[in-house]
């Protein structure tokens, strides 16, 4: 009888693992091997966020010097849709990948809208924005000015 009920849960087990590895990817860029800056949930969309800077910004995180960011940091925010986990109803998971955006300094390129040019990847390419779309970002990150227009605030240091 025991044997029975492990074998029936081990089924269970393999199963749900599945349907939930069963969640859409797509192509990513360079942003796939970089380190974690911070981690969001936005309650309001309903999205989990994860995001993640270049060596140059994870550099700058680790030794508090990111009052201005250097110049070529790059800072990507990937989103999911949240999820909750199938095996596990109280814990909020990434679903569906929703996209990756960017907040790459160029103070000379980008003087503008505070020295970052914002952008998104489609699969591996990182699209910058056009100046009237990049002032529509620029705008909502303008109550951060003191900390140089980024809200996220470095958890690892
Ligand atoms: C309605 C306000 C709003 C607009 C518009 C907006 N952002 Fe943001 N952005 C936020 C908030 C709030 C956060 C921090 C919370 C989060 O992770 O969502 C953020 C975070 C980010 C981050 C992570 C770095 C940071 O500042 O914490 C990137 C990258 C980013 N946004 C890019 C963009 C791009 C690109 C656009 C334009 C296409 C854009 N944002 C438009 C509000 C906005």
């Amino acid at each position: 009888m025991r044997k029975k009920i492990g074998i029936v849960t081990m089924l269970f087990c393999v199963f749900s693992s599945f349907s939930y590895a069963d969640t859409p990817q797509t192509e990513h860029g360079e942003y796939i091997n970089w380190r974690v800056l911070g981690v969001s949930h936005r309650l309001d969309k309903k999205y989990v966020r994860s995001i993640l800077g270049n060596d140059i910004a994870i550099n700058a995180a680790r030794s508090g010097k990111t009052g201005p960011w250097p110049e070529g940091t790059v800072i990507a925010k990937l989103s999911w849709k949240e999820q909750v986990h199938p095996n596990w109803p109280n814990a909020i998971v990434p679903g569906e990948f929703a996209g990756a955006e960017a907040m790459v300094k160029d103070s000379k390129k980008y003087s503008e809208t505070g020295g970052w040019g914002f952008g998104r990847w489609e699969g591996k390419n990182l699209l910058i924005h056009d100046k009237d779309k990049a002032s529509a970002c620029f705008a909502c990150h303008m109550p951060m000015q003191a900390s140089d227009y980024v809200y996220t605030v470095p958890h690892l240091r």
